[in-house]
């Protein structure tokens, strides 16, 4: 049996041999990708370098690098797929390319873990407007004996890799599959057959995706690898199931304990959930970043993560906490990896306890809700669901679980309604805006309101489209904007917003208020705050300019209120620049008169 650590190693010194420098696994909390909440690749760290900037340690890097995707949460209880994970990688910045990085493959393959080529088959790119067809690997693959039968040309969806984020490096790839029957693997190959388990993706990066959707040649060729460390075991090890590899066994093992139940079939889906999630919460309170479970972003993950195990474990009855017994045995495997997870032992601990007791408390009566409110029904109204997660603490997407689970409909419009007002209440409650009962428009703020539009569109103008709004608050003395973007602005940037923003105040432009449909908002261009959810209809304000060609400098979904005139706003000035978040930046700005 190889193990995690022996494969790892093997991985880390072949290419070291072959030139290669490691570099550590980097934070799983991405540092300059706000459309992303967590690294979900090895190369996400790198995106700085993939795009031309010079990296310390050479063009040739290898790491094990520390992941999290939460898109196929719903895939997670099979054998092959895990919240958290590790990824194998190198890359090559601008230096070898096609031929040495297959053949890097092939050798690590065939010659260290000694795969016999017969169980091997790959994929490589078919060409589309974007990209030609890559007959170059697949040459490659022919001459270092791979047969033409076992090479299949795929589309984008297959064999295209990237960007991480929503812009940034990607290109075409070509994937390695590996055949994990007994039997022998059939001369053709046919990669929906599910015996061919993709281990290892060489993706030839030499394009950058804009904002815009438009495929621009890099600076520089590069090549980026991953492979998924327990796939890779589980193929090697002649096992089925990722969870009978060795960092799984102690995992699955306690969980056994602790449920007085056996990892036999019936309950293996529940036991793999509770692992997986458990693991993933771990090592996300275990980051250097180290979060909490909250209600927003990754806060909300974790929440989720945590409470759908606390739901799986009642499935195999257990009644006790458990989160943090099963935590202790996670930190074991992963502390010397990651001494950082060694060094948040009792933070995650403590917050794993607090979490289970307060979702503990109302688990029970959450679900007895939850079946009174589902008897005899086909649909459960957002009504309904938002009033479990608002006084039960069951997210959302339990809810539609447990719906899911009885083949009954959820209205998840109304709900979306229901928790956007309730979002907008405790908003306007939480700024301190609720002034007898009316929401504060004096004209202080009002002002200040106006001069948020400026402010977020001279910020477009002077930094870049793609640049959004990640947050505002306003009280009478100042006004407070969060948008994404790298780095610290230097001072002529910040001369330039300001001398902008008082132009067009100074130019006197209408300021006007229409109600349109969401979609028809967002298609005329209206900027809308990133991450935030929006009702069909909203209220758009615009500030009229007929000297551009769209006819308005700014356009924005918001509910107000606003100046009529940007002349009544007065002369803005940014008072400070500093960092708010990873890959946020936070504007504290002020009007006088
Ligand atoms: N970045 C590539 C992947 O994640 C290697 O598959």
């Amino acid at each position: 049996m190889i193990t995690r650590e022996e494969l790892i190693k093997k991985y880390l010194n072949f290419f070291k041999k072959n030139n290669h420098k490691e570099i550590p696994s980097a934070s799983l909390i991405p540092e300059n990708d706000p459309t992303v909440l967590f690294t979900t690749a090895g190369m996400h760290p790198l995106v700085p370098y993939l795009t031309g900037q010079k990296h310390p340690l050479g063009k040739r890097l290898a790491s094990v690098q520390k992941c999290i995707r939460t898109g196929d949460i719903g895939d997670i209880g099979d054998t092959t797929h895990h919240t958290f994970f590790e990824m194998l990688g190198n890359w090559s910045l601008g230096d070898y390319w096609k031929k040495e990085a297959i053949s890097f493959s092939f050798d690590f393959l065939t010659k260290e873990l000694k795969i016999p080529i017969e169980k091997l088959a790959v994929t490589c790119f078919k060409g589309d407007k974007d990209a030609e067809k890559d007959e170059e690997s697949a040459d490659i693959w022919q001459s270092l004996g791979i047969p033409k039968a076992r090479i299949r040309f795929l589309g984008k969806e297959d064999n295209w890799w990237g960007p991480a984020g929503k812009t940034g490096p990607c290109g075409p790839d070509t994937e390695i599959f590996y055949w994990t029957s007994k039997n022998p693997a059939p001369k053709v190959f046919n990669p929906k057959d599910k015996n061919w388990v993709e281990i290892w993706n060489d993706v030839f990066m030499q394009y950058n995706k804009t904002e815009d959707g438009k495929y621009i040649p890099l600076k520089q060729k590069n090549v980026d690898t991953g492979m998924g460390v327990e796939r890779m075991l589980a193929a090697l090890n002649g096992l089925e199931d990722n969870y009978q590899t060795n960092t799984w066994t102690p995992i699955i093992k306690e969980i056994e304990n602790l449920s007085k139940k056996k990892y036999e079939e019936h309950y293996r889906k529940d036991m793999r959930i509770i692992a997986d999630h458990i693991r993933a919460a771990v090592l996300i309170m275990g980051d250097e970043k180290s979060l909490k479970p909250g209600n927003a972003e990754h806060g909300y993950v974790l929440r989720r993560l945590i409470r759908r195990a606390i739901r799986y474990a009642s499935n195999l009855g257990i009644k006790d906490n458990f989160t943090a017994k099963l935590a202790i045995t996670i930190i074991e495997i992963y502390k010397e990896s990651y001494p950082e997870i060694k060094k948040n032992k009792n933070f995650i601990l403590t917050q794993l306890e607090e979490e289970e007791n307060k979702f503990r408390k109302t688990l029970e009566s959450g679900i007895k809700e939850f079946e009174k409110v589902s008897k005899n029904k086909k649909i459960i109204s957002g009504k309904e669901a938002f009033l479990l997660y608002q006084s039960y603490g069951f997210p959302i997407e339990l809810t539609k679980e447990l719906a899911d689970e009885k083949k009954i409909k959820m209205d998840m419009k109304e709900y979306d309604k229901e928790f956007e007002k309730h979002q907008e209440l405790s908003r306007k409650q939480s700024a301190g805006m609720f002034k007898s009962g009316l929401a504060d428009s004096s004209k202080e703020t009002t002002r200040l309101h106006t001069a948020t539009h400026l402010l977020n569109e001279a910020l477009r103008r002077i930094l870049g489209p793609e640049v959004k709004q990640k947050g505002s608050n306003i009280t009478p003395e100042r006004l407070r904007f969060d948008f994404n973007f790298p780095r610290k602005l230097t001072e002529e940037e910040i001369r330039k917003v300001e001398n902008l923003v008082n132009e067009k105040i100074k130019s006197g432009l209408e300021v006007t208020r229409t109600e349109e449909s969401l979609q028809a908002a967002l298609k005329s261009g209206a900027q809308a705050e990133f991450g935030q959810k929006y009702p069909e209809k909203v209220s758009v304000y615009t500030i009229i300019d007929k000297k551009e060609k769209s006819g308005f400098f700014s356009k924005e979904l918001c509910t107000g209120p606003h100046v009529k005139n940007t002349k009544e706003i007065g002369k803005f000035k940014i008072i400070k620049e500093e960092s708010s978040s990873a890959g946020v930046r936070r504007i504290k700005a002020v009007v006088e008169n």
